[in-house]
């Protein structure tokens, strides 16, 4: 089997995970998810999620890589093989779901970076979007997309499958190069420069008159939110989801670092950053809001939006009203892009990772493979109706997909496999020795432990079983049923059928080193 390849530097490989893990999520989730849940109260049960769930399911990710040198399939195989098509549903759910349409809004955010330079939404943003580019069918009355017209396709919007053809491009461009000279060199230029832009667009917002207003609803704490249930599952989901737990990616990662990696330290450096920056970009877009909302003379709740609606709505809007607003729009579309693009070349390197172990072929005719049927596959969500498509294979594939790997990833590894050895393995990096060796192990980890064995299965179960009990309630934003259960439970079922399909083909060559 070929010599598995290596990060260059430790910082090559932090860069390339915390990439991974600040993406379109810690820019248009986060700010709304903490203003929506109780403002700066929403910060303890944010905290509690990271230190019970976060850092103990990326610890654990970052120490099975690493330690068994394998991508997920393998390195579940290596537990037990009844397990190999976790780590394949894995890899395969984030492939041939979640990149297929993250992609497609990366290159939405191209677009709208030249649109910024002209202002060419004029002076109705909304309609602009949904009616001028998406052309997705429109209800008048509500000034939203219809819901109803899942199946109307009437053709592709070139302008966006032009930039998903450049976006693939690119990912193909920095993937084929392999993991120090491809992935580790565009992380090394793409990381320093999205941490200027964030810094040059926040410190420009704050200094905006109504700035403060802005500021004051996003942290203001609302103590009485956090005994609510649906806050706490808000916090596990934005953790988890923020840094990409649960798709393969930071196994396939760790198992590139150098044998005496200090896994420990590594796993924190990540996790405090990747929250450090989604808090930080929370005043960014509240102080942004804070200044729209005094220039029209609204209220902070009439401009506020998350996700879709707050980059392409809300954001063009505040663009149209800034002096300079096209230098300000061009760079907020380029901080977009860069953390989109930093996350989807993981995506494409945990399925690599897990067929070159499979089948020991060479890296270069995978990531061709991968992207052309990456890019085919992205063409789906390229249509008219894609936004809704990629609505309801979003949910699906976030709420379920994406949950159910990492529950049962933690009992698994917490159960099954006891965690001892990974135990071991993360102790004997850190140099430590004496009574220092002794409190880490028996407290440090013991508690690590816990957290994978009882914490994190519990937590992420109740938040299924709560999605479970909703969509039964009702159908998915209101979606018809047969767009809900062929694109929603349809792609789970696909990613799935693929994934067992996967495991089932032999493997190429039979490591048996690395085994239990
Ligand atoms: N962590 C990314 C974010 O916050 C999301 C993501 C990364 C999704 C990689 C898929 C794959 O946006």
């Amino acid at each position: 089997m070929a010599q598995r390849s290596k990060w260059g530097t430790n910082l090559g490989f932090l860069f390339a995970a915390i990439g991974s893990a600040i993406g379109l999520g810690n820019i248009w989730r986060f700010p709304y998810v903490a203003y929506d849940n109780g403002g700066g109260a929403f910060l303890i049960p944010y905290f509690v999620a990271l230190f019970t769930a976060g850092i103990p399911i990326l610890m654990l990710e970052f120490a099975l890589g690493h330690h068994k040198e394998a991508s997920a399939p393998m390195a579940f195989k290596h537990i037990d093989s009844k397990w190999e098509w976790l780590g394949w549903w894995a890899v395969c759910f984030v492939l041939f779901g979640i990149s297929l349409y993250y992609i497609v809004i990366i290159s939405w955010c191209g677009n709208y970076m030249f649109f910024s330079l002209t202002h060419a939404w004029g002076d109705d943003p909304n309609t602009f979007f949904f009616c001028e580019f998406l052309k997705v069918p429109f209800n008048q009355t509500l000034q939203a997309p219809a819901v109803e017209s899942v199946w109307d396709i009437t053709g592709f919007r070139w302008p966006i499958v032009a930039g998903v053809v450049v976006i693939w491009l690119i990912n193909w461009l920095i993937t084929y190069g392999g993991i120090e000279k491809g992935i580790e060199r565009a992380v090394k230029i793409m990381m320093p420069l999205l941490f200027i832009i964030t810094a040059a667009i926040i410190i420009w917002a704050l200094f905006l008159p109504g700035a403060s207003k802005g500021i004051k609803h996003y942290v203001t704490p609302d103590f009485n939110k956090i005994t609510d249930l649906k806050v706490w599952i808000s916090a596990y989901g934005q953790i988890f989801f923020s840094l990409s737990l649960g798709f393969g990616i930071m196994i396939a990662y760790s198992s590139y670092l150098s044998r005496n990696a200090n896994i420990f330290k590594n796993s924190l450096i990540v996790a405090f950053s990747n929250s450090f920056y989604e808090v930080c970009a929370g005043f960014g877009v509240f102080s942004i809001l804070g200044y729209m909302a005094t220039k029209q003379n609204q209220e902070i709740g009439e401009v506020v939006s998350s996700g879709i609606g707050l980059a392409f709505v809300a954001y063009p809007k505040a663009i149209s009203l800034l002096p300079f607003g096209q230098l300000f729009g061009f760079l907020f579309f380029l901080l977009l892009m860069i953390a989109g693009i930093s996350s989807s070349i993981s995506i494409i390197e945990a399925f690599t990772a897990a067929i070159m172990d499979k089948f020991d072929v060479p890296r270069r005719p995978v990531i061709t493979t991968i992207c052309v049927l990456g890019f085919l596959g992205s063409l789906l969500f390229a249509t008219n109706v894609g936004l809704l498509w990629l609505d309801i294979v979003d949910h699906f594939l976030n709420q379920y997909g994406l949950i159910t790997v990492g529950i049962v990833e933690a009992l698994v590894i917490g159960w099954l496999y006891r965690t001892d050895k990974l135990k071991a393995h993360i102790v004997s990096n850190l140099g430590l020795s004496g009574t220092h060796h002794k409190v880490f192990n028996y407290v440090v980890l013991q508690l690590w432990m816990y957290c994978i064995r009882f914490i994190t299965p519990v937590a992420l179960g109740i938040a299924i079983v709560h999605s479970l009990i909703q969509e039964f309630s009702e159908s998915y934003s209101g979606y018809p049923i047969s767009g809900v259960i062929v694109l929603g439970v349809g792609w789970l079922l696909i990613t799935h059928i693929i994934a067992f399909e996967l495991s089932g083909l032999p493997w190429k060559v039979e490591r048996t080193t690395k085994s239990e």
